[in-house]
């Protein structure tokens, strides 16, 4: 089968379209015909190893993993000998950031992993681009709590987590105000958004009035930065870990000092978390938002485009 391979860590020229075995699945496992995946912001971590951190998970001087891509759609082509929920024909869509290996013609998951079968009515190239995003953003908004009547504010509501997080918010049920460049200001409304702010115009940072919680989708910001408009009690988020990784200490630190604190909650997901978004994509509450698509062997200038920071929403990778 095709797949693109990464033998060590670095740049995207690192990645190379090869020949390789299709998998085989083990008894506990399906294999999965891959008919779309995505190149995202997580790929691309693994694959630079950027933060070192990241290598006590991925392997210290190599990667263990030597096909990336976590979000996969496609049609079920074996099972396992254990497998009971899947069969033959099944589609199907979903995340691994385990085992990864999406990024491949054939990849194979466990039944009980982040997979189930697809929305009736998405199609493949929708359907990848489910998971990374939001699971990110639903991490931190159930950490929040957000409810009914809350003022949040999502900075980078254009990214794959911010554009998520947006149409969550509005599920749970408390209002969005959104920050984005002009010319995603329509996008950002027709995803739900009360209030919106362009970034080119004003500085969110300096506006008159507070939000029970500030959640940057970008990690562009700073606590410090925020904290002027943060309610009194009220919560700061970010995706990234701030200078000198200052945003763990804070969320350490501040829960303990009452008043404004800092959440930095440790990303999972789970079948339920698939189960959950797949309801409110049938129900239209949720759509992932696509930016590009690129066919697998074009990935390379996939992940250069990625890797700008400039993508709104999603990146699809087509397998056809
Ligand atoms: N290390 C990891 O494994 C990992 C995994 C997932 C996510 N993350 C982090 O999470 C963040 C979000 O990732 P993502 O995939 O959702 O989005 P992304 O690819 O980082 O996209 C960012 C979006 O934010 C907008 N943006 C850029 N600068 C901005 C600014 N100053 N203010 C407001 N908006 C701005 C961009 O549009 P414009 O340029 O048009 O404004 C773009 O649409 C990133 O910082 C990423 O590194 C890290």
């Amino acid at each position: 089968m095709r797949a693109i391979i990464n033998t060590k860590y670095g740049p995207p020229e690192v990645v190379q379209l090869m020949e390789v075995d299709k998998p085989i699945p083990k008894d506990n496992e399906v294999l999965i015909k891959v008919y779309a995946t995505t190149v995202n912001r997580t790929d691309c971590g693994f694959r630079s190893a950027e933060y070192f951190i990241s290598r006590f998970f991925s392997g210290l001087f190599r990667p263990k993993n030597k096909t990336l891509g976590n979000e996969f759609a496609g049609e079920i082509e074996t099972v396992g000998k254990d497998v009971a929920s899947f069969k033959a024909g099944d589609k199907v869509f979903g995340y691994n950031d385990t085992k990864f290996g999406a990024h491949a013609e054939y990849m194979t998951i466990a039944e009980d992993d982040a997979i189930t079968t697809m929305p009736g009515n998405l199609t493949y190239e929708e359907a990848a681009p489910i998971t990374e995003g939001a699971h990110y953003a639903l991490c931190n908004l159930r950490a929040a709590k957000i409810r009914s009547g809350q003022k949040i504010l999502i900075n980078g509501a254009t990214g794959a987590i911010g554009s998520a997080a947006v149409q969550l918010v509005k599920y749970f049920g408390a209002e969005v105000t959104a920050v984005c460049d002009t010319k995603n200001v329509a996008l950002v409304k027709s995803l739900g958004a009360d209030v919106v702010i362009d970034y080119t115009k004003q500085d969110f940072t300096k506006i008159r009035h507070t939000f029970d919680v500030v959640f940057d989708a970008v990690g562009k910001s700073s606590f410090g930065q925020c904290k002027p408009i943060i309610h009194k009690s009220g919560i700061y988020m970010s995706t990234e870990l701030g200078k000198n990784a200052e945003n763990i200490f804070l969320a350490l630190l501040t829960p303990l000092l009452g008043g404004k604190k800092v959440l930095f909650p440790l990303p999972t997901i789970s079948k339920q978390d698939v189960l959950f978004l797949k309801e409110l994509v049938e129900t239209n509450q949720y759509k992932p938002v696509v930016d590009r698509r690129y066919p697998l062997a074009q990935i390379v200038e996939a992940y250069k485009f990625v890797e700008t920071g400039q993508k709104t929403g999603n990146v699809v990778i087509t397998l056809t």
